[in-house]
C-alpha cells in the first residue's frame, strides 16, 4: 500500500484554535482523535483551504484567524508540503498584512505567489463532513456546490467560468431591477452569461459522465452504487447531444425572452445557477432522499470514493486526498472497516477524525494516529 500523493508536513499559525502547530506525516492515512472542541475539524478545514473556494465551512478570511480571548489575531497561515510521486511541493495560504496596514489573502506555491487554481492542482482533494449527512435531502444549492467542487477538482477552469457567469448575471439583474431595458447592454451581458453558462453545464455533464463510469465500475459492497443525474435545462441539452453553440444560442434567446419575468422575480429564473444533482440508490431503485440516514451516507461515500478513482484515472488530474470528518458517524463497524480498506487502496492519502481512538482500530498499523487536545497535537 503506497500513496504516491500525501501531505508530508502541515503547519498552522493562528488558524482557528491552533496558535502554532507543525506536524510531519508519512503516506499512511492520518487519524485525528480527541474530545469535542479539541481542534480536529479545524485541522481538516486548514487542509481544505488549499483547495479553491472557502474550505469545508465556507468561512471568510477573518473568521479563520485565531480568537485567543485577548483579541483576534488578524493574520493566519496554513502551510503544507505535499509529496507527489516523490516530488515535494510547498503550498501556503493565509491572511497577510499589507504595507498599508490592511489584510489580504495570499497564496504561495514553492515560495512564489500562486493562484487558487495552482494550489488546487497541486493538492486535489474531496471531503465529507457531518453537515453533508443531509446532502441528498437538503437544499439544491448544497448539492450544486458539492457537485461544482467535484467538477473544479477535475477542471480548474470551471471556477473562472462560474465567477464570470455570476458577475454577468449580477450586472444584468442590476439593470433589470433599475428597469433599464437597454437592449444592447442586456444582450451583451446575456451573451456572456450564455457563453459561460454553457461552459459550466458542459463541464458538469462531463464530470457526471466520468463519475458515473467510476461508480459503475465499483464492486458491489458496503457502499451502494448511485445513479446520478443533473437536473437543469442546459445540462439536459448537452446530455441529449446538443453542441455548445446550440446550447449557448438557446440560453441567450431564453434570457432575452425572460427579461420582464426576471425583472419581476428579482433574479434569473433559469440557468445553471438553478441546476440540481439527483441520486438514486441503484439496487433499491429508490431516490437518495428516501433512503435511511446511514444509506444516504453510504451512497455519498460511494460517490466520493468514485470521484477519487475518476481523478486518479484522469491523466489531466491525478491522485487526490480524501478527508472525512467524523468518520464513524452513521457507519456500522463493518462499513467502517470497508471504508478503511478503500481508503488504503486510494493513491491519495486519507485524513479522518473521530472522538475516540478505538474507531480506527481496523486500520491496525496501517495508519498514523494523532491525539488532538486543546489545540495541541501528539502522535501516539
Ligand atoms: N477563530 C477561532 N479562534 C479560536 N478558536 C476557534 C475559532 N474558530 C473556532 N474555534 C474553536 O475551535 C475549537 C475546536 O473546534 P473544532 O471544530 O476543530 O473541534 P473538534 O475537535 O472537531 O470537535 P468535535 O469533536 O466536537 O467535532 C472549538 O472550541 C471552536 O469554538
Ligand atoms: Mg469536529
Amino acid at each position: 500500500m503506497t500513496h504516491p500523493f500525501y501531505v508530508s508536513r502541515l503547519a498552522l499559525t493562528d488558524f482557528r484554535n491552533h496558535a502554532s502547530l507543525s506536524l510531519d506525516f508519512d503516506a499512511r492515512p492520518v487519524c485525528l482523535f480527541g474530545p469535542n472542541g479539541a481542534g480536529k475539524t479545524n485541522i481538516i478545514e486548514a487542509l481544505t483551504m488549499l483547495a479553491p473556494g472557502r474550505g469545508l465551512r465556507g468561512a471568510s478570511v477573518p473568521e479563520l484567524a485565531r480568537d485567543g480571548g485577548e483579541g483576534r489575531a488578524q493574520v493566519w497561515a496554513v502551510s503544507a508540503r505535499v509529496s507527489k510521486s516523490g516530488e515535494e511541493i510547498a503550498l501556503g495560504i493565509g491572511a497577510e498584512r499589507t504595507p498599508e496596514g490592511g489584510i489580504k489573502r495570499a497564496m504561495r506555491r514553492d515560495g512564489q505567489p500562486a493562484t487558487a487554481n495552482e494550489l488546487g492542482e497541486a493538492a486535489r482533494m474531496t471531503w465529507l463532513t457531518p453537515a453533508m449527512d443531509r446532502l441528498w435531502s437538503g437544499p439544491a444549492g448544497d448539492r450544486r456546490r458539492f457537485f461544482d467542487r467535484l467538477t473544479l477538482a477535475r477542471a480548474s477552469e470551471h471556477g473562472h467560468a462560474a465567477a464570470a457567469y455570476e458577475r454577468a448575471m449580477r450586472e444584468r439583474q442590476r439593470l433589470l431591477s433599475d428597469r433599464n431595458f437597454d437592449d444592447a447592454w442586456l444582450t451583451g451581458l446575456e451573451r456572456e452569461m450564455s457563453a459561460h453558462g454553457a461552459a459550466i453545464a458542459a463541464a458538469r455533464v462531463e464530470t457526471l459522465a466520468r463519475l458515473q463510469e467510476a461508480i459503475d465500475a465499483r464492486p458491489d459492497g458496503a457502499f451502494p452504487k448511485a445513479v446520478l443525474s443533473l437536473e437543469g435545462t442546459f445540462e439536459a441539452r448537452f446530455a441529449s447531444g446538443a453542441n455548445s453553440a446550440d446550447v449557448e444560442e438557446a440560453f441567450a434567446d431564453l434570457l432575452s425572452e425572460m427579461r420582464f419575468r426576471d425583472a419581476g422575480a428579482g433574479r434569473a429564473l433559469d440557468g445553471p445557477h438553478r441546476s440540481d444533482l439527483r441520486a438514486r440508490h441503484a439496487v433499491k431503485g429508490m431516490d437518495a432522499d428516501q433512503c435511511s440516514t446511514g444509506e444516504q451516507k453510504a451512497l455519498l461515500l460511494g460517490v466520493i470514493l468514485a470521484q477519487a478513482r475518476a481523478l486518479a484515472d484522469d491523466p489531466g488530474a491525478g491522485p487526490s486526498l480524501i478527508l472525512i470528518d467524523e468518520a464513524a458517524a452513521h457507519l456500522d463497524a463493518v462499513r467502517r472497516a470497508a471504508l478503511f480498506d478503500e481508503l488504503l487502496a486510494n493513491p491519495g492519502q486519507a485524513w479522518l477524525t473521530g472522538t475516540d481512538e478505538s474507531l480506527f482500530e481496523a486500520f491496525e498499523a496501517r495508519a498514523q494516529r494523532l491525539e488532538v487536545r486543546d489545540g495541541a497535537v501528539r502522535a501516539v
